[in-house]
């Protein structure tokens, strides 16, 4: 049958890619037919042409599990409805789940999404460190797994498909810079505190030490003081992201630090759910007058009108459909057996950079990744984000997100 025969295919394609994945282990060999062989539907014989429990034929066929962290946080209700459209439309059957910030309930999904029998898995990891139950498991039946925006740290994740996450904390970090004019301060001193993200998520330290990098300089000669003290990751840092956890700690530092008049002149948050807590803060607590700086990132509704109201002064962009783009077109060059590296970046049609340094599993070896180019957001350039077609500007000036 067709689909016993794209199921074997599949297989094989399978383990010729997976062995060059994050495991860092030798490739294939160059005659394993996967890498030879015609895609599965154009070998199915013409006599199976209509059985009705082939896969679909289109460009895909197969089975993706796409597990996503939570819907609690914006942008991962537009990834997984990007995901979820992309694979279906390219002929794909899709398993899509939100796992509330669970690591329990991930590992549940993925087990669930394997025993149905997927045949490769999409994930976001909540915690990068606590898959490894479910991902032996996808290991033991060679199913291929891309760590999406969040790199899970098993080596049997086999591609990373994100953005340059120290480069979001760098265009952060600089925007600080520039926007108070560090270079040109003199004698003067601008106060800072800063806001980072959820420790078990391995982007968090990327982007802090990407905006850290950027204002290091600043805050050795002088520029730039941290009035809290408060300036490690394990200081700065907030558990599942959480606003409310944001919102609390700048709270406490407000009312710790800034409540007998000192000047806060920047916040430096790492994403745009822990920015809004801090902007709530600032807006409620602060006892100045002037207008502090405080960057994000993921372009969520709620900041945007932040920037259009002048309470967030900007936000890291990241397009998350094209994201979905570029994990699709891995996807189905890995289920091909084609040769997984930069040679294939001309066929996402998006810009993005092949990285086989950056990112380690927690074995120490390197794995290979695709990384997506981030952009500043502010209220100059709002129509940027409306001219991607992602988003629409009411009368009010304020933006929607069409997913
Ligand atoms: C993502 C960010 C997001 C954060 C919280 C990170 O892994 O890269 O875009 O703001 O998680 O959801």
């Amino acid at each position: 049958m067709k689909r016993k025969l794209l199921g074997a295919l599949l297989s094989t394609a399978m383990v010729a890619s997976l062995v060059v994945g994050c495991g860092g282990k030798e490739a294939a060999p160059a005659d394993t037919p996967a890498e030879t062989e015609a895609p599965a539907e154009t070998e199915a014989p013409a006599d199976d042409a209509a059985d009705d429990t082939a896969a679909p034929a289109a460009t895909g066929g197969g089975k993706i599990g796409i597990s996503m962290p939570t819907q609690s946080l914006e942008r991962w209700n537009r990834d997984g409805a990007y995901l979820d459209e992309q694979f279906k439309a390219a002929g794909f059957e899709t398993i899509l789940t939100f796992s509330d910030d669970k690591t329990d309930q991930q590992v549940n999904d993925i087990q669930n999404m394997l025993a149905d029998g997927v045949d490769m898995l999409v994930i976001a990891a909540i915690d990068g460190n606590a898959l490894n139950t479910a991902l032996e498991g996808a290991a033991e039946k060679n199913i291929p797994v891309i760590s999406y925006d969040r790199l899970i740290l098993n080596d049997a994740a086999s591609y990373y498909v994100s953005f340059d996450n120290y480069t979001v904390g760098k265009l952060q970090g600089e925007y600080i810079v520039k926007a108070l004019d560090l270079e040109n301060a003199g004698d003067k001193t601008y106060n800072i505190e800063i806001t980072a993200g959820d420790p078990a998520d391995n982007n968090a330290t990327y982007f802090y030490q990407g905006a850290i990098d950027a204002i290091q300089p600043y805050l050795d000669n002088g520029a730039l003081n941290v009035v809290s003290g408060q300036k490690d990751f394990d200081a700065v840092a907030t558990p599942g992201w959480k606003t409310d956890t944001a919102l609390a700690r700048a709270q406490n530092v407000l009312s710790s630090y800034y409540a007998d008049g000192t000047q806060l002149d920047a916040w430096l948050c790492s994403n745009d759910s822990t920015a809004l807590g801090v902007t709530q803060a600032v807006t409620s607590d602060y006892a100045g007058s002037n207008t502090v700086i405080i960057t994000g990132q993921d372009g969520d509704e709620a900041n945007l009108k932040n920037i259009v109201d002048g309470t967030q002064t900007m936000t890291v962009y990241k397009n998350v459909s094209n994201e979905s783009i570029v994990t699709l077109a891995l996807a189905k060059a890995i289920l091909a057996g084609e040769t997984i590296d930069e040679s294939l970046i001309p066929s996402f049609g998006i810009e993005c950079a092949f990285d086989t340094e950056s990112y380690e599993t927690s074995a120490g070896n390197k794995c290979p990744s695709f990384l997506l180019v981030p952009n500043v957001i502010t209220k100059d350039n709002l129509q940027d984000l409306v001219d991607t077609g992602l988003y629409t500007m009411g009368d009010d000036g304020y933006l929607s997100a069409t997913k």
